[in-house]
């Protein structure tokens, strides 16, 4: 029977400001907000009046709130830096943890936070909207049914013009590894999503640029090695002043052994069938339109999952290997070499 679940919320600012604004009000029968965290007092009560929470359940800090609120889980939409501060207090409550992405900001951090998890036996879910989206459905899904054969390589492109201070939200102009850390988890993640295997190899660099308005890396150029033998190549700039792939509109191609399907700035799904002497074919394929997508897919399947059913794709274990490829690519362009993204996950294991 499912019944309703009570949340701790720790973000109320930025991207929690979406989460509490517009996804969750989808999940008033499933769901409710029972306490709320920010740093920021001006921005905890903007959204402390928006959900009617009392002053008692209204904290600045992580601690207190944990110690004082009885929920079935909490909800992580703060800055990378303070994921496993959040973890580690969910887990001293044995409480299950739905987190926004990336798991943590240090490959340290994230081992902790999967072995914390692990032993604790609580249920931690990791959010990758992106592979929900109608646009990333459909493309899958023409992969998935193997009308265009085998799967060759896939060619992935971000690029936001990010050249002003602050146009990525403030912190990710400060922090090291900017592109990887934020943007590229969810491309790395795209890229084992749609070639339906986990990354062997990365190899490649990431850097600032002298004219940039980051402190840290803002570009990258990869090439992975999949375990299935699907080759990737992952282009990323957040100082694009070309052809915009920002959010939501990042480029995808999947070169196959009948064709090729592509996405863009459009969000056309095009499929391309090129025979000698007869030339090249395209064909426009209809968006698939779930009832719940990008994060409300996500909220849906946890929420499902609490209640004992099917345990969703992008769980810790799993999103692991996700981000396991961002720190490898950080060590990748360190050391000039290739590294061995299976061994990374072997490691954690033991
Ligand atoms: N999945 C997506 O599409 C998506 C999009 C944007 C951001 N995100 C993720 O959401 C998270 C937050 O990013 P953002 O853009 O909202 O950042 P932000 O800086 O805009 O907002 C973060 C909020 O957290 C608060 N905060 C900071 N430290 C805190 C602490 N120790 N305790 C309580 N509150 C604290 C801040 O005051 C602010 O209100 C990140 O993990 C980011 O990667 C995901």
């Amino acid at each position: 029977m499912a019944t309703k679940k009570r949340c701790l919320m720790i973000g109320a600012g930025g991207m929690a400001g979406g989460w509490i604004r517009n996804f969750y009000s989808r999940f008033d029968q499933r769901n409710e907000i029972v306490g709320l965290v920010d740093i920021k007092e001006d921005i905890l009560n903007s959204a402390g009046d928006f959900l009617g929470l009392p002053a008692n359940r209204r904290f600045t800090d992580m601690r207190a709130a944990f110690d004082a609120v009885e929920a079935d889980y909490c909800t992580i939409v703060i800055p990378p830096a303070v994921h496993k501060d959040a973890v580690m207090l969910a887990v001293e409550k044995q409480m299950d943890i739905l987190s926004e992405k990336p798991i943590a900001d240090t490959w340290e951090a994230c081992v902790d936070i999967y072995r914390a998890v692990r032993q604790a036996g609580v249920k931690m879910l990791v959010i990758q909207n992106y592979r929900y989206s109608p646009r990333m459905l459909t493309i899958r899904q023409v992969l998935r049914d193997g009308r265009l054969g085998r799967i060759n390589y896939i060619v992935g492109r971000f690029a936001a013009d990010y050249r002003v201070y602050g146009a990525w939200g403030a912190f990710r102009h400060e922090i090291p590894h900017s592109l990887l850390i934020e943007g590229a988890v969810h491309h790395f993640d795209m890229l084992r999503n749609l070639s339906g295997a986990d990354c062997k190899t990365i190899a490649g660099w990431e850097w600032n640029t002298p004219w940039s308005s980051f402190q840290g890396e803002c570009c990258g150029l990869y090439v992975l090695d999949m375990t299935n033998g699907v080759k990737g190549c992952y282009e990323g700039s957040c100082v694009a002043a070309s052809p915009q792939n920002s959010w939501h509109q990042e480029y995808y191609r999947a070169e196959c052994e009948g064709g090729a399907v592509a996405i863009g700035r459009d969000s056309v799904v095009r499929i391309y069938e090129y025979t000698a002497g007869k030339g090249l074919k395209t064909e426009e394929v209809p968006l698939i339109r779930p009832e719940y997508d990008g994060h409300t897919w996500l909220i849906d399947e946890f929420l499902t999952w609490l209640d004992g059913g099917r345990t969703p794709d992008t769980v810790l274990d799993d999103n692991m290997k996700s981000v396991a490829v961002v720190f490898a690519a950080i060590e990748a362009s360190r050391t000039n070499r290739a590294v061995d993204v299976e061994l990374m996950m072997k490691e954690v294991a033991q």
